[in-house]
Order: C-alpha cells, then structure tokens, then sequence
C-alpha cells in the first residue's frame, strides 16, 4: 500500500525549520549545506507532485512569487509607536527621574537596555502559531502589507510551537529587518557594476527592499531581523526581560546583547561601553535603547502622544570627517528656495560614501567662513542629511575662495529674487524644470499623495520626456500607456502598476491633497488644522489673511503664501483638473451626521476590510456613538473584522452582540 506523502511533507517541512532556525537564528548549522538542499528538494519535488498539500507556512514558500505585491493597509492592532530621543547622559538620568516620579512607591525599578538597530520596523502578526502579515509602521496606526516580502527573511519563522492558551492564539512581534554592512556593499557594488542607481547606506537599501513589487527579487536580498517586542492578551508575562527570552524561545531572532540593568548607573555604563563597540559591529546602531523591565511599571507609566513613557532611545553622538569642499553649488527647491551645497572630496561617513552636504542658505556660510578650497568637518546622524559643520582653520590655504552666490537660477537662468530681511534667494519662475521635479516629487511622496514608485528617477524622466509639467498631468498618464509601455526599461508591467499606484491615490483625504499641494510653508500638520477648519479648497481659497490666521498656530507666513497660492491662474488651473480626476478637495465625513449610535458603545477587533480601524472610528463618532478599547458589560456591539482577537472571545463570555463588518455598514447606511 502506497503511504500517504503527506506524512513525508510533514516531516521534511520539520526538519527544514529546524534546520533554518539553527542556521539563520542561531547561526549554528548541523548539516551541510548539499544534505540541506537535499531535504528542501525532495520537499518540493512532494510539493509539486501533490500541491493540495501546499502551506502558507512550508518553507518552499519563502522563495518569493513573482505575483506583484499590492501593500494594502494594516491596522495595527496595537500602535507602533516610536521612542523620544535622549542626546546626553543628563538627559537619559532626566528619563529616570520623570519614570520614578510616575512610581514613587513602586518596588525599585530595572531597565533593559537593547542595541537600537538601524533598519526598518515591521509588526509581525500570528495567528495560532502561524504568520498571518507582516506590516511596516506606516503613521503608526495604518501601515503596509508587507507579508509576501517579509516572508523571503529566513529568520522570521512561518510558524512557531503553538502555545495551548488561548490568550496566545493571536501575538504580534516587533522587530527591525536590517542589512549587514558588508552584504550591503557587496549588493551596492553589484548595482555599479550592472549601471544601478546605489544606496546611501544599510538602511535605505533595506527600505527600498522591503517595498520591492517583486518578492522574488527580495528573496534575493540579504534582509535579516532582530526581534524586540511581544504582545498578546495575557496576563501571565511579566517583564521585558522575559519576553525576550520567550521570544527566543519560540524561534525568533533576538539580539543577544540586551541586559538587564538594575540601576541607572548600569544603563550608563552600558551606553558608553557599546557607544565604543558600535564599530565593530557587523551592522549599524544608532542609539541604546532603555526600556522599564516590568510590565507592571509599564502599564502605570503608559504613552504620551506617539511614544512610551517607560522606553527612551540614547542616541549616539553624530559621527565627523574631515574632508576638503571642493565648490559649492547651488540647488533649487520645489518652492523654488537656492540652497548652497558643499561639492566634497567623497568620505565614508556612518555607513555611505558622502559627496554633497548641505550649506542651508548664505548666512550660514558667512557665519561659518565656509570657503571653496577648505578642510571642512562634516556630520551625519541617523536619518539628517549630511551638514557641514566647521572648517579647519589651521589647514586653510591661501587660495581658498569666497563663494558669491548666482545673480541668475542655475537651472533656468531666470532673474532671481531675495525679499528684504530674508536669507534665502528664490528663483521666481514657476516654470522652472527643478521647481517642477520638487514639487511632483513632493506631491507624490509619502505623507502626501504616497504614489508608490512615481520617485526622483521616474519623474525626472517624464518631466524630460515632456509627460508631466504639473501634477494635474499625473492624473492623465494613463492616456499615454501605449506610449509610456514603450520607453527603455520600463515596460507594461512597471507602467501598470504605477497607474495603479496613481489611481489608488485618488482615494487620499482631503488635508493630504493640501499638503501635496507644496504651498510654501504649509507642512502635513498645518494642512490637517486648515482642512479641518475651513473643509474644503473652495473655502479655503476664498478665505481672506484674517480668517485664515484664525485657526490656531497659523501664523501670517503661511496666511500670506496660502493667498498668494491661490491668487495664482495656474495653481488655480491645476486644482480644477485635480478635482475633474476626482480627488478629494473636501472633507465629505463632517457632513454625514446623526444620532443612530446615540447612548451605544462600540468595541472594534480584527481587521477590516473596507477601511482602517481609524475610519469606522469616526463612522461610529459622527453618528453619536462612543468607541472603547476593551469589552465589558456596558458595551453594546463587538464589531468583528477578519482574524478577530481576545475581545471576541470576551464578548462571547459576556453575551455582548457581535456583528460583523457589513451589519454594521448596513446600520449606517
Ligand atoms: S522598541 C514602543 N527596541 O527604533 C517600543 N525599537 O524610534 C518601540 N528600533 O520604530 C520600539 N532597535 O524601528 C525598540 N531594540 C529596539 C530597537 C528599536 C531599533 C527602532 C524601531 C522603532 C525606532 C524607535
């Protein structure tokens, strides 16, 4: 009699895990790599031959489809909260004061601290024992599906022992993918070679790999995690500490070096030691991360705005060379600002080769005697862009020369403008082929209209190409699609997925559409607090200095540019094709009032399919109800998504009605 192979499968797909967990958590490999292959061969030959028996969880899944990736919205379940910064010793003694103020009476209170990797964050969710999504940190309550890319990292396990409670039926973990400094030249080198744009440093190149379309060329990148972070719904964990451990104990990557300090003369001692080691690192750090051990303290502690109380990140001082500023040169903004830029003798500096930095604007240079021909020292930490920050007098050599800034736009040689008692130099000319590039790049980035893959490289080719002069032009790219298909080394399928890209912008809330309007000094939070005021374009552009500066923190800078914004034809010109392509000029939410919900509270669990948690949030809100966190007595529906959590089980216990996501729709509708 013929066994059933799935007995096979079942048994090499063990062996498999084991093997991948001692080799790419542990690294401590026990078999060789040709009887590895054997096994993860006769695997997928089993698979091939009988492919009812095809898991999202086998191994042979990591390798990456080539089905393109859609980065749907996630909700995290829980937020994704980022960490203050502390620059100093004073500083991180500062945080412990503020945590032992919270816990006068509390027994005496112990920090882990953890090396702060310098990569990307991502929240991995399992649902009994085996990876549902992988989502990046997005604003920290909505990020992107990132499943089919995660999925390639050999260390993040596609299962992991199911634990019998319930409580642990669905966990998130958090954690940093990271690329190691050597792999990541190795990949840059390779990209030289093959005429490929390079990336700045570790980081980058892992964010840009983690968006890859194709997870089959992620697969192919040397993407690692370290995990820092467990949650889930029981009340049988007690520290950090522990969770750590546990984590590892489940089969996830940690990074061996946290400890437990049992003062703050620990954690400094920490700091300075691995302030010194970072070097000989074979990744990147930028800071300490110190965490309150217990989660009890935790608790009590709690999170202000988007960062915890109980955690703070110690930041490392900015790394310095010395290196000689051969020119400077002048670039033009998408606001059409000069800013001067420092022409450098290439150094590596934390992580990349730096051969630009910025000079900010000519007082700068005056003040700091910045000279063409100088010795300059130049700064980078974390995520700034490099700056120069003081000359090396004694190297200066007599013929170092004064830079004088242009009387002409280096790009479209129009007269330039400098307003009395102003710094900056502006080039006036809206037309401007670099003004152009800013402000489309500004438009689609993240923050703004987030129109994945529309980035420098593809706008500079359109805008070249004569495709885009304004941003209205983007929502009319798809007439050109014969066209675009045809251009070197885009092809049908990269121009298909931009035009879907560009399509599911449409969809963007109105404060988004405003900030990615560029009106000068008009940032992502001044565009929420004027769409909120005035809620649509047309008011807004019909509003005079005084109404505008009537909302709070809205100074006369930004009421001045916004009118001189909108006293513009062609900006007026722009909006209305922006509005003819359907995009949201206004918020239509605020309308849609009642009081149907009026007295009824709400508790949502899982993930919903139509919105993110945040929308239904305001859906319940506009029509009079109340939304809670946690399910008890006095809650009357349980609002029920996809991969619903502990709340769902705690509303069965208590008889609290669950409905699903359609009934409640339909009671709105
Ligand atoms: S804890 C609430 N631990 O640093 C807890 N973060 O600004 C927040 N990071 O977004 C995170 N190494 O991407 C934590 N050992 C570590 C970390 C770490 C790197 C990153 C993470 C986070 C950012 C904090």
């Amino acid at each position: 009699m013929k066994t059933d192979p799935l007995i096979r499968i079942e048994e090499l797909r063990k062996l498999i895990k084991e093997h991948d967990h001692n080799y790419f958590v542990l690294a401590q490999p026990i078999i060789s790599d040709y009887d590895y292959d054997q096994l993860f061969n006769e695997l997928r030959l089993l698979e091939k031959e009988n492919p009812r028996y095809i898991t999202h969880d086998s191994p042979t899944q990591r390798v990456g489809s080539d089905i393109s990736n859609e980065f749907n919205p996630i909700i995290h379940k829980y937020p994704m909260l980022s960490l203050s910064n502390t620059y100093s010793e004073d500083e991180l003694i500062d945080f412990d004061r503020r945590v032992k103020d919270v816990l006068p009476n509390m027994d005496s209170v112990e920090y882990v601290c953890e090396l702060k990797i310098d990569g990307v964050s991502v929240s991995l969710r399992y649902y009994n024992g085996i990876l549902q999504t992988a989502a990046t940190r997005g604003d920290g309550t909505v990020g992107e599906d990132i499943t089919n890319n995660v999925k390639t990292i050999r260390s993040v396990p596609l299962s992991i022992k199911k634990i019998p409670d319930y409580k642990f039926s669905e966990i998130e973990i958090r954690g940093e993918i990271y690329m190691e400094i050597e792999q990541f030249n190795r990949l840059n080198e390779e990209r030289e070679l093959n005429g490929e744009k390079t990336f700045a440093n570790p980081r980058n190149s892992t964010a840009g790999t983690i968006k890859l379309m194709n997870p089959k060329l992620v697969a192919r990148r040397p993407l690692q995690i370290f995990t820092y972070y467990f949650f889930s719904e029981s009340d049988e964990l007690i520290s950090h500490f522990e969770n750590l451990k546990l984590l590892e104990e489940l089969g996830f990557r940690v990074n061996s070096n946290y400890k437990l300090c049992k003062s703050m003369d620990d954690v400094l001692d920490y700091c300075r030691e691995w302030e010194k080691k970072r070097d000989f690192l074979p990744y990147e750090i930028d800071g300490i991360v110190v965490k309150a051990n217990s989660l009890k303290h935790q608790k009590v502690l709690g999170n202000i705005a988007k960062s915890p109380r109980w955690a703070v990140a110690f930041k490392f001082k900015a790394k310095q060379e010395k290196t000689r500023l051969n020119k400077i040169t002048w670039q033009v903004g998408r606001t059409g600002t000069l800013t001067p830029v420092a022409e450098l003798d290439p150094v590596f500096l934390a992580g990349s080769t730096i051969s630009r930095a910025t000079l900010h604007n000519t007082d700068e240079i005056k003040r700091k005697d910045i000279r063409e021909g100088d010795w300059v020292i130049i700064e980078k930490g974390g995520d700034v862009i490099p700056k120069v920050v003081a000359v090396d007098l004694e190297k200066r050599l007599p013929d170092t020369k004064i830079a004088e800034p242009p009387d002409k736009c280096p790009v479209c040689n129009s007269k330039l403008f400098n307003p009395e008692n102003e710094v900056a130099i502006y080039c006036e000319n809206n037309s401007c082929p670099a003004q152009i590039k800013g402000r489309l790049e500004h438009f689609a980035a993240r923050g703004a209209m987030d129109i994945t893959g529309l980035g420098e490289s593809l706008i500079n080719l359109f805008v070249n190409l004569g495709y885009l002069k304004n941003y209205s032009d983007i929502y009319h790219l798809k007439e050109k699609r014969d066209e675009l298909i045809k251009i070197e080394r885009l092809g049908a399928k990269s121009i298909d997925n931009l035009l879907k890209a560009i399509e599911d912008s449409i969809k963007r809330p109105f404060d988004k559409v405003l900030f990615a309007l560029g009106i000068r000094y008009v940032g992502s939070g001044a565009s929420k607090k004027l769409a909120d005021h005035f809620l649509s374009i047309d008011s807004l552009s019909k509003a005079s200095k005084e109404q505008i500066e009537e909302v709070s923190e809205i100074g006369p800078s930004i009421s001045n540019s916004i009118i001189r914004f909108f006293s513009d034809l062609n900006n007026k010109k722009n909006i209305e094709r922006l509005k003819q392509a359907g995009l949201k000029l206004s918020f239509e939410k605020k309308k849609i009032s009642s009081n149907i919900f009026s007295g009824k509270t709400f508790v949502l669990t899982g993930t919903l399919s139509s919105m993110p948690r945040e929308e239904a949030k305001e859906k319940i809100i506009f029509n009079g109800g109340k939304v809670t966190s946690s399910v008890s007595k006095k809650t009357n529906y349980v609002i029920a998504g996809e991969y619903p959590g502990s709340k769902y089980i705690d509303a069965q216990k208590l008889g609290i009605k669950i409905i699903t996501e359609n009934e409640f729709l339909e009671m709105i509708w």
